[in-house]
């Protein structure tokens, strides 16, 4: 097939990107959406900031824009993120008493997952717990100090409860390579969850890259993670300079890997991207193809 998404649906994959609802409006960025992408991600816009600012007080409007967007079009939602330490709002960081975090947390999942129960493909329960650096533990957060190493299995039950349909992912970046702590830490955790019969489905591999593209681990740290009965997915891909070989060996690992059942990258051009200078996405500023794009549909089996 000639576009990314469809190419990626002969594999029975997806191959999707992340959006902001803000540029909606935008004929070059709708345009390019729906021609290359079946998934989607929301930016921003279902992470705690924007969807529970002041405590029992719940704001759709922006995530919905983007779910009925995609659902009406057929393209899958990814769910971005119910539980993460960072854009977290401030009454939320500032409780101290356990009792009220623990189920604050618990209402937060269950009411957003429930808005969008059934419309989710995958939902990134849990975003970035563990620690940079070689221990190898959880990091520090709100989270982490009031309900302790828990919190993650508490906030899977929930979501599982809420939507049950949907796939919980744990998500996380510079857990790409296999001999790294963190990959390690993560990879105990997601064992220990399977041999104990928490709900998790799925791991999220962020894979922000330098220009080097991804670590020669790769392909194994995808399947290591595969064989503990979970799926993969590359949740949130761009690659500094988006050198076409880093591209299409990111692609080629995921393709190697029965389980790794789809592709994200983390924005359409390259003035949409977070990392602005590094020109790391597929399209250029005007909506061009780059030299990524081809490498990366070639990699899929395309052209
Ligand atoms: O919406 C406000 C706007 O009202 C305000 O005027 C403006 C002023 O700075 O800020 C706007 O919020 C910004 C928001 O993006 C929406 O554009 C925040 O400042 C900015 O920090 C936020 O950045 C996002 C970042 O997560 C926050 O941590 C990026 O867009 C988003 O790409 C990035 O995505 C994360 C994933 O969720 C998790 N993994 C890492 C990835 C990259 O950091």
């Amino acid at each position: 097939a000639s576009t990314l998404g469809a190419q990626a649906s002969q594999s029975g994959r997806y191959f999707g990107t992340a959006v902001a609802a803000g540029k909606l409006g935008d004929g070059v960025y709708t345009g390019i959406l729906d021609r290359e992408f079946n998934s989607v991600t929301a930016e921003n816009e279902m992470k705690w900031d924007a969807t529970e600012r002041s405590r029992g007080s719940f704001t759709f409007g922006p995530a919905d824009q983007i779910v009925n967007r995609a659902t009406a079009r057929g393209q899958r939602v990814r769910g971005h993120t119910l539980v993460w330490h960072s854009q977290l709002p401030g009454w939320v960081s500032s409780i101290t008493d356990a009792n009220t975090l623990r189920s604050v947390m618990n209402n937060h999942i269950t009411t957003v997952a429930n808005r969008y129960k059934g419309r989710i493909h995958s939902w990134d329960v849990v975003n970035e717990a563990f620690a940079d650096g070689g221990s190898g533990q959880h990091r520090p957060s709100v989270f982490q100090n009031l309900l302790g190493n828990g919190f993650i299995e508490q906030a899977f039950r929930t979501a599982r409860s809420a939507d049950p349909a949907a796939k919980l992912c744990y998500n996380d970046y510079n857990i790409e390579d296999w001999n790294a702590a963190k990959t390690q830490g993560v990879y105990r955790m997601v064992r220990d969850f399977k041999s104990r019969g928490v709900p998790i489905d799925c791991v999220g591999l962020q894979a922000h890259f330098g220009t080097g593209g991804p670590p020669a681990s790769f392909q194994t740290t995808l399947s290591n993670f595969a064989a503990l009965g979970v799926d993969v997915q590359i949740t949130e891909l761009d690659i500094a300079q988006a050198p076409a070989n880093a591209y299409a060996n990111t692609v080629r690992a995921c393709m190697n890997v029965a389980r790794c059942t789809g592709v994200t990258v983390w924005g359409i051009r390259d003035s949409d991207s977070w990392r602005q200078g590094e020109n790391p996405l597929l399209f250029d500023r005007s909506g061009n193809k780059k030299p990524a794009y081809q490498s990366t549909l070639t990699a899929m089996g395309g052209s």
